[in-house]
Parts: structure tokens; C-alpha cells; sequence
């Protein structure tokens, strides 16, 4: 590795970030991190804090899991790369998939397209979701429904079912045919509307009314976050998505569960969907498939959808689509090692009882800070503060005090999220509760400093 001088000279000036103004970064230039363990990371200065963002929502197992990085090494020296492209596969891909309809049975999940990562993953439900119903005859139903505030990926697909402005703008036109209901955001609604259950209600109302307006054999698939994240974690009230799951069911439409956050324990069940007792036509997961340790992802695929593929005889249901890195053996193997150490710790039951922890304490910094002027969370690792200067107008806080907030904490020992006026936690699933209580004091010192 080069020295520190070297690196720090050097950062973001030849590097172009995601999610970051290419020159904003040569003049604010991103913390270096150079190491971490356990739930902890360290910057390139040797100040280490707690890693509150979990990588990106990915890192469930922490830094420091020997069996999947064994794994990797073990898979590198077997076989390091072959296709999945038709007539070969490989071994560690093949466990996979198996283990994976296993731990997804639950939800109904039989299949596995595996991808490299998040958006590739939705890209692919999206795909399939439309050919499913070309191979049954629908050949009109092509429209993709979706909620505001939600987050989907960056691919074109995925930004076109995306519900932020942030991620879509730039980069239209995007897809026709998709259209947005509003979220179930108790805090910011166009229904004024601040009781989760009515307000639920209302946004399903939303969905019928625009399935009525669209006509429903237009529409191919609605996908949805179980817990809507990187928008600001938003927990839809738990009537929610058990009447999507009606409502797509009487229309014939498909829904599209994108687990890629929720998957694997974060809510503190299995899955988001196993949360709130829906059984989706397809799932799309990815992050801690491999726990951040290698680019994996993966589209899962209901029985009956599958059935619909793997029973045509026109050869409508031929998939043109996949990756170079579809089944990538070290991801796969990577995937096996996180699957084992993620049940094994029980990593779901720690997810809800340490979720319940911090969305309580940070509940008890919003009687203490004015600056909170929402706390979301409650299901799971999975918590938001939203920052507004005035409670009473709602009025989101300046960029600038959420970035001082978030400063204030690292320098604490904590490593927040900062997205738009929220602050984000989404630590990895096996903090401890002595993590959590530095997690808030860090927040506390945070808030305290913005005030
Ligand atoms: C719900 C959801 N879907 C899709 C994605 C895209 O995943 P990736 O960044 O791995 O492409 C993300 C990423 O945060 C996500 O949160």
C-alpha cells in the first residue's frame, strides 16, 4: 500500500464516487478508511469508530468473519471464475441455490437467478416479471407500479421505479410505463394524514385507483421495499403489504418484494416480506448474500412463476438476460459461508432485540433535541432520524447541519449515514448492547453540537 501522504494527496482526484459531485469531492474529500474489525472500522489517521452504516447496510456479520473469508480463498484456489452461460455451471453455485430455496421456502421462493449485485438483481425481477406474462399470452402487461420514496437500484429499470427525484432527474428519460403510488410515510404524506393504519389505506386506495386508471392488463409487476430504505426507513404500518399482495393478486399483476436490504435478518425476521406475511412472486436480494465481502446478488423465483418457464414448450420462456459474473463461484462460495455463520448466530433474533434498543434510544433523543423532528424504526436494525429546524413547520434542516451531526458523532466514535436531512443507522446485525449505547451517546454528542 502506498503511504498516507501519498493516499491522502491523491484522494478523489482521479476517483469519481457514487453518489457524490466529482468536484465537491476534490475539495471535501472522502474519509480514507484503511481497516476494520469486528463492528468497528479505522481511517487511514487511526481513528477508529463504530461502524453504524454496517458497510451499506451489507456488513451484517462484521468485519472480522474467518469462515467467509476461507471461503473466498478456499473458492479462489478451487476455481476462481467459470460461466453460468448455458451448458456449464459449477459447484459452489449449484449448493447455493439449493440452501437458498431452502432459507426462502418460507416466503415461497423455489429459484435462484443469481446476479452481481442490488440493481442487477431488480433489473432482473423487472425482466422476468414481463416475460412471465409474454410467455402466458399477456403480451399488454409491460407497466411496472412502484411507491415514492422508494429505492431500487441505478440501472435504468430500477431508477425508472425509483421514488426519488435525487437518482432519476439526471438521467431521464427513463422507462415508460412506471408509475409511482405514494409512500405509507406517516411524517410527509399528501393525505396529511399521520395515523399508520388510515394512512396505509389511503396509498392502497392510491394503487387501485391508478391500477383503474392504467387497466390492469397493462401492468406487469408492482416492487416494493418490505421497509423502504435508503428513502429515509420508512416502516409501512403492518396492513400495508399483506393488501398489496391482495391487490396484485385480484389484478393478475406481480409483486416484487426487493429484499436486497431486508433480506437475511434486518427487520429481525428472515425476510421483510416473512415480516409482514406476504408471499411474493419474486424477490430480489443481494448485500449480505456475501456480507459486503464480494459483489453478489440474486433474483429469487416463486414456484408458480417458475412453473409458467420451465412448462413452456414455444420456447417463449428461452432467459435472455444474465451477467458474466451470474454464479460467480466465489460469491457463491462467499454467499454458502454467510448463509451458515448468519444462522448459526441467530443474526435475526440479535437484529430485533438490538433494533428495539436503538429505536427506543433514539426515541429518547428526540425528547431531548429539537433538531429530531422524526424517529423511524422499530422493526429490526433498521432506525432514521429526520432533522428539521422547525418541528412545527417541518422545515428539513440544512444539509450542512446533518453533515455537522454526523461529524460530531465520528469524532465520537461513531460512523452515521447521512442521506438528504436524515441520518441513517444500519449497523451490522451482531452489535451488542454495549455497541448500541455508544452508537447514541455518539448521536447525542451529534445533535447536541447542530443544535
Ligand atoms: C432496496 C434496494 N434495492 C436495490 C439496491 C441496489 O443495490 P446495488 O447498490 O448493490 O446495486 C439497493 C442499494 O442500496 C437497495 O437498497
Amino acid at each position: 500500500m502506498k503511504d498516507s501522504n501519498f493516499l491522502k494527496e491523491n484522494n478523489a482526484k482521479f476517483l469519481w464516487h457514487p453518489m457524490g459531485h466529482p468536484g465537491q469531492l476534490r475539495t471535501h474529500t472522502p474519509t480514507i478508511i484503511s481497516s476494520a474489525s469486528g463492528v468497528r472500522i479505522r481511517d487511514i489517521d487511526g481513528h477508529e469508530t463504530i461502524d453504524a452504516v454496517g458497510g451499506l447496510w451489507n456488513v451484517n456479520l462484521g468485519y472480522s468473519c474467518t469462515p467467509v473469508k476461507e471461503a473466498i480463498a478456499g473458492q479462489l484456489d478451487a476455481l476462481p471464475y467459470y460461466s453460468a452461460f448455458a451448458g456449464t455451471t459449477n459447484t459452489a453455485a449449484i449448493e447455493l441455490s439449493y440452501e437458498l430455496q431452502e432459507w426462502f421456502g418460507v416466503d415461497g421462493m423455489t429459484r435462484a437467478f443469481f446476479t452481481s449485485g442490488g440493481s442487477d438483481s431488480v433489473e432482473t425481477a423487472l425482466r422476468l416479471a414481463r416475460q412471465f406474462h409474454k410467455i402466458r399470452g399477456d403480451r399488454g402487461r409491460t407497466k411496472y407500479l412502484s411507491l415514492k420514496k422508494g429505492y431500487h437500484g441505478t440501472h435504468m429499470g430500477g431508477a425508472s421505479v425509483n421514488g426519488n427525484n435525487r437518482f432519476r432527474t439526471a438521467y431521464e428519460p427513463l422507462l415508460p410505463g412506471c408509475h409511482h403510488i405514494p409512500a405509507p410515510y406517516t411524517y410527509r404524506n399528501p393525505f396529511n394524514e399521520s395515523d399508520p393504519e388510515k394512512l396505509a389505506d389511503l396509498c392502497i386506495q392510491a394503487l387501485v385507483d391508478e391500477i383503474d386508471f392504467q387497466g390492469a392488463e397493462t401492468i406487469a409487476a408492482f416492487i416494493m421495499e418490505p421497509v423502504l430504505g435508503a428513502g429515509g426507513i420508512i416502516p409501512p404500518h403492518e396492513s400495508f403489504m399483506p393488501k398489496v399482495r391482495e391487490i396484485c393478486t385480484q389484478n393478475g399483476i406481480l409483486l416484487i418484494a426487493d429484499e436486497v436490504i431486508t433480506g437475511f435478518g434486518r427487520t429481525g425476521d428472515w425476510s421483510g416480506s416473512r415480516h409482514w406475511g406476504v408471499k411474493p412472486d419474486l424477490m430480489c436480494l443481494a448485500k449480505a448474500i456475501t456480507n459486503g465481502y464480494f459483489p453478489f446478488g440474486a433474483a429469487m423465483i416463486a414456484q408458480d412463476v417458475a412453473e409458467t418457464f420451465e412448462t413452456d414448450t414455444s420456447g417463449a420462456a428461452s432467459i435472455g438476460h444474465g451477467y458474466t459474473y451470474s454464479a460467480h463461484p466465489v460469491g457463491a462460495a462467499a454467499a454458502l459461508a454467510c448463509l451458515a455463520e448468519t444462522k448459526r448466530l441467530d443474526l435475526a433474533t440479535n437484529a430485533a432485540a438490538r433494533g428495539r434498543e436503538m429505536f427506543e434510544g433514539v426515541s429518547g433523543l428526540m425528547d431531548k433535541h429539537e433538531l429530531v423532528g422524526d424517529v423511524r424504526g422499530g422493526h429490526g436494525l433498521m432506525t432514521a432520524i429526520e432533522l428539521v429546524s422547525d418541528r412545527h413547520s417541518k422545515t428539513p434542516a440544512d444539509k450542512a447541519v446533518a453533515a455537522q451531526v454526523a461529524q460530531v458523532a465520528y469524532e465520537n466514535g461513531v460512523m452515521v449515514r447521512v442521506s438528504g436531512h436524515n441520518i441513517l443507522l444500519s449497523p451490522p446485525l451482531i452489535i451488542t448492547p454495549e455497541d448500541v449505547q455508544q452508537v447514541l451517546a455518539g448521536l447525542d454528542a451529534g445533535l447536541a453540537a447542530a443544535a
